[in-house]
């Protein structure tokens, strides 16, 4: 095995000399493989902060392997503070990544993430640099109980904010929920929010430990789960296992149809397709949709069902979701430990400590075929007139009579503007109607942010309104519900027919044929404009070059130039080793 870090530190000359010294090898290091912890911890995103943490036993677990470790620190996407959205930064942290792997002598890397985006980027560069590597990711928060429920994370605050808006939930109430949520602690929204989504995702694709997502943070199992990456990565180096060896079609399949059963994230489904565009796999909305027909809800978690995710867990994991899925799952494929997904699920996954509350105990979170928790699908891919290119429904999280739908348009061309808008009693707003936000895909806002699903105005709320179908070129977030259709495409930014519709205008949804329709003459929706978004605010930097070239929601919104649809592209060029 010739390690990539010889190139740096063979020879007798100056410069091998001077890169031994950098990283302070012997000549007990020699023939050591260097594998880089790429830490995204930041005290800017609490769902992150808790990787600090993990540091030290993955160095553990790295040395016990036969490796050098090296730490190194990388931008930190957190969902709660970043503006106008973590989305945005996904590809910048995916590029940031590659490059440090590319510029320095490292054969391995154990990629430490959690919140929403930092989990997809690292899956991203994993992809593009396809040197030896796994993710090891920082589990789930606890949930402190708020009226004697424990709370999940994003969709409770939802339910509040119903409550709120209507009058239900009064200031002290709402203050009483912001202390109980203060007393959260680290780690990854504990709802089958997008981190969660991708956590499992990440582990269909064999990109981390089998078992390991949605374990609780800060506990012992994590530890154990740190120390075992870091030993497993210096492995994988020996053995030359890359990540394209575990990525493939198969695997990627696994991943689409584990999203569904587990009534996963959308936003999952963009990142999906972003790994699809960088190994040049198939990773189209129609195959999707076709992998998704026959996958029924098996975990009960928020927001599709009620436990948690440390339940699921508990209950086993991604490896007991495997042995349920049954042939939904192409076994062949391989975990991150290098067995098949077939050893896997057959031996049993140990699960995570179960927590004392209540409903984070396992007991039936893992449901058979025979017993779901809903029939398939629990996610859908619709075409038609108003997205050309297609658009995503979370029909687990949907009203079912409104998914067959034809309503009058309800038009706001940004958030601001539906913000303002929406409870006005003057916007004559009426429960059939079918609010659409626009103007917020990936070139529009820019970065996609999850600003799709609108609230149902307060005066509707108030006559026991609960549910509208709502349609956007946005996102919403892996802990929101309702019936939103997603991510049309090509967004209205980028001149999709999304950006024509007129208020007053009829819209058809037709989940059980796959349609959505805009119902008005063609020539007629020729003759109409979508004001572009003012180009000003992003004259420069990182957003100038990400609205050039960002893509469309079904090719995973990542920038042309990163995708790899031949051999050539797919992989960084090698730098010259030399004098720097
Ligand atoms: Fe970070 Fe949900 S906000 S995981």
């Amino acid at each position: 095995m010739k390690l990539r870090s010889a190139r740096w530190f063979d020879g007798g000359d100056e410069v091998a000399l001077s890169h031994r010294v950098a990283l302070r090898l012997t000549e007990a290091d020699r023939g050591r493989p260097v594998i880089g912890i790429a830490d995204t911890s930041s005290a800017l995103n609490p769902c992150n902060a808790g990787l600090a943490d993990l540091v030290a036993e993955v160095e553990r677990g790295i040395r016990d392997g036969g490796g050098l470790p090296a730490r190194f620190p990388v931008m930190s996407l957190g969902e709660d503070l970043m503006k106008p959205t973590a989305m945005l930064y996904r590809n910048l942290v995916a590029m940031e990544l590659e490059e440090t792997v590319r510029a320095n002598p490292i054969d391995g890397v154990v990629f430490l993430a959690n919140c929403d985006k930092s989990v997809p980027a690292a899956l991203l560069a994993a992809a593009s640099t396809d040197i030896p590597s796994l993710l090891l990711i920082g589990g789930s928060r606890a949930a402190p109980a708020y009226a004697g429920k424990p709370l999940g994370s994003g969709t409770d605050l939802w339910r509040a904010l119903d409550e709120r808006r209507t009058g239900r939930m009064d200031e002290r109430q709402w203050q009483e929920l912001e202390s109980t949520l203060r007393c959260a602690g680290p780690g990854a929204c504990n709802t089958m929010g997008t981190a969660s989504s991708m956590a499992i995702v990440t582990e269909l694709l064999g990109m981390c430990l089998p078992g390991s997502a949605g374990v609780p943070a800060g506990g012992a199992r994590l530890q154990q789960i740190a120390w075992e990456t870091g030993r497993l990565v210096a492995e994988h180096v020996r053995r030359e296992w890359t990540p394209t060896q575990r990525i493939t079609q198969a695997a990627w399949d696994n991943a689409v149809r584990g999203l569904a059963a587990v009534g996963g994230s959308t936003n999952a489904v963009i990142h999906l397709a972003a790994v699809a565009g960088r190994l040049g796999l198939a990773g189209d909305l129609t195959r999707m949709d076709r992998l998704w027909r026959d996958v029924p809800l098996l975990a009960d978690v928020e927001p599709c069902g009620a436990r948690l995710v440390a339940a699921f867990a508990a209950a086993g994991g991604v490896p007991a979701l495997v042995r349920a899925m049954g042939p939904l799952v192409d076994g062949g494929t391989v975990a991150g430990d290098g067995r098949s997904w077939a050893q896997v699920a057959a031996a049993g996954g140990a699960g995570a400590a179960a927590s004392s509350q209540g409903s984070t105990t396992p007991a039936g979170v893992i449901r058979s075929l025979d017993d779901p928790v809903r029939a398939a699908p629990t996610l859908a891919a619709v075409f038609g007139s108003l997205a050309p290119d297609g658009a995503v429904v979370k029909v687990a999280a949907a009203t079912p009579q409104l998914l067959q739908h034809r309503g009058r348009a309800v038009v706001f061309d940004d958030y601001d503007a539906m913000r303002a808008r929406l409870d006005d009693p003057a916007a004559g707003i009426e429960a059939g109607d079918v609010v659409i936000v626009r103007g917020c895909g990936p070139k529009g806002a820019p970065g996609m942010p999850e600003w799709g699903m609108a609230p149902i105005p307060k005066r509707l709320l108030a006559r026991g309104v609960p549910d509208m179908l709502r349609i956007t070129d946005g996102r919403m977030s892996g802990t929101s519900f309702g019936t939103v259709v997603l991510h049309v495409a090509p967004e209205a930014a980028a001149g999709g027919p999304l950006g024509r519709v007129a208020e007053g205008d009829t819209v058809e949804l037709d989940l059980a044929g796959r349609r959505l329709d805009l119902l008005v003459d063609p020539e007629q929706l020729a003759t109409r404009t979508f004001p572009q978004p003012a180009a000003a605010a992003h004259l420069r930097g990182w957003p100038r070059l990400y609205a050039d070239h960002v893509q469309q929601a079904p090719q995973g919104a990542d920038l042309d130039f990163l995708a790899g649809p031949t051999e050539a592209a797919r992989r960084f060029i090698e730098p010259t080793v030399g004098r720097s």
